[in-house]
């Protein structure tokens, strides 16, 4: 498993990979207006820098993620589930450019879906 993720890395295309998929992400993001207004504010330098170190370790490549904890970024900006999919569901659109296997987009996804409860609170709810 831990190869076959690392492959994905490779697959993308390493680290030049990643910036490029990271840079047609957010494009899509942006233009997107149910979900541009969370990023009104955001230092887009830096988000994109943390999110290529994200993706890059997320998909077994050789790099430690060293931003903040994604419950700590997210939490208390009011993002639901209906964005966390549209967020997601622009990931796979710009996947698609990227000439993977259907059963490693399968595992790209996967693995953010991991994550949902650390971005839209829910692991927070008893607080
Ligand atoms: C699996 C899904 C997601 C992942 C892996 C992710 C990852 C990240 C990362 C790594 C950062 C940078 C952290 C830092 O600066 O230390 C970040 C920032 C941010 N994320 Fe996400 N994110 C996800 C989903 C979302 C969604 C759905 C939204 C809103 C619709 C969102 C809104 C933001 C905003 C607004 C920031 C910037 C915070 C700031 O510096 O002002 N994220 N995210």
């Amino acid at each position: 498993m831990p190869e076959s993720s690392s492959s994905v890395y490779q697959r993308i295309g390493g680290e030049s990979g990643i910036a490029r998929l990271v840079d047609q992400f957010y494009l899509r993001v942006f233009e997107d207006p149910d979900l541009a207004p969370f990023f009104a504010h955001a230092s887009v330098d830096r988000l994109k820098a943390m999110q290529r170190e994200f993706f890059a370790q997320a998909l077994g490549g050789p790099f430690v993620y060293s931003g903040r904890p994604l419950n700590e970024v997210h939490h208390g900006r009011g993002i639901t589930l209906h964005h966390f999919q549209l967020f997601t569901g622009h990931l796979l659109d710009t996947l698609a450019n990227f000439h993977l296997k259907p059963e490693e987009i399968d595992r790209i996804i996967s693995r953010l879906n991991v994550e949902v409860d650390q971005i839209i609170g829910r692991s927070n709810s008893g607080e």
